[in-house]
């Protein structure tokens, strides 16, 4: 079958999805780094504010991821790329952990600072109510966790994007032009 036998779009995301895979990559950036940044900063104000704005961009993390899985569930996914099933199998198990850890860490990350028996506030503008009571050992593994997931997220994405760039450049598939606006996004 030649290219232009199926509409271009079957193997494309939507223009949402596309918007929020690559706001998450920004967000997930400035949340690792900033979480570098505030365990090496001494306590006053500016740390306070580099937490809150930690605290802020990582739920934005875990709002997006919610509503893209919504997004997924409910909307018609492109067509997987042609290849053997054990690589697309990889490639689902890969996004399914990615998807499963942009859940996870933002949410231990708010159990955390519960924990700590301080309050999750959003960009200033509004605090969530507690759902954890004060427990100082609780917070301690909940610290380690989200620090291993925090790590598991960028080497699981550094993979990830070496994929897509092995099949962009070596496979010449048109894997990448998949999640972006424009470029030629075939079958393979
Ligand atoms: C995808 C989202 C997130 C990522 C990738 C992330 C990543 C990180 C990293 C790398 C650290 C430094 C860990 C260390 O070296 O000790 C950290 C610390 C921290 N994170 Fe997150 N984070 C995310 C979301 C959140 C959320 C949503 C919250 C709270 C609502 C949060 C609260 C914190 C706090 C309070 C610390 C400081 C812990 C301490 O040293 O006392 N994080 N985060
Ligand atoms: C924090 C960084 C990243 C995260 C968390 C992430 C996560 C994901 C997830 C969960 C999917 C699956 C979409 C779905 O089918 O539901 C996906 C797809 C994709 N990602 Fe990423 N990604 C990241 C960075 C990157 C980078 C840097 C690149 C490119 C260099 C990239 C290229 C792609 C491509 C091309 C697809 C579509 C794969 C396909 O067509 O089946 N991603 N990403």
């Amino acid at each position: 079958m030649t290219d232009h036998a199926v509409p271009a779009d079957r193997f494309r995301y939507d223009s949402f999805t596309q918007a929020v895979h690559w706001l998450t990559l920004i967000a997930v950036a400035g949340v690792f780094v900033s979480g570098q940044i505030m365990d090496d900063m001494a306590r006053g104000p500016a740390r306070t504010q580099m937490i809150g704005l930690h605290v802020s961009v990582g739920l934005l993390v875990l709002v997006m991821t919610v509503l893209r899985l919504a997004r997924r569930v409910a909307a018609p996914q492109p067509e997987p790329i042609p290849g053997s099933p054990l690589v697309q199998m990889a490639a689902r198990a890969m996004h399914l952990t990615l998807y499963i850890l942009l859940v996870l860490v933002p949410v231990v990350g708010m159990a955390m600072v519960w924990a700590k028996g301080r309050s999750v506030g959003v960009f200033g503008l509004f605090t969530l109510p507690p759902l954890i009571a004060p427990d100082r050992e609780l917070a301690d593994r909940l610290g380690d966790m989200h620090e291993i997931g925090a790590t598991l997220i960028v080497i699981l994405a550094g993979v990830h994007a070496l994929a897509a760039i092995v099949h962009h450049a070596v496979l010449k598939d048109g894997a990448i032009a998949r999640m972006l606006p424009l470029g030629a996004a075939r079958r393979g």
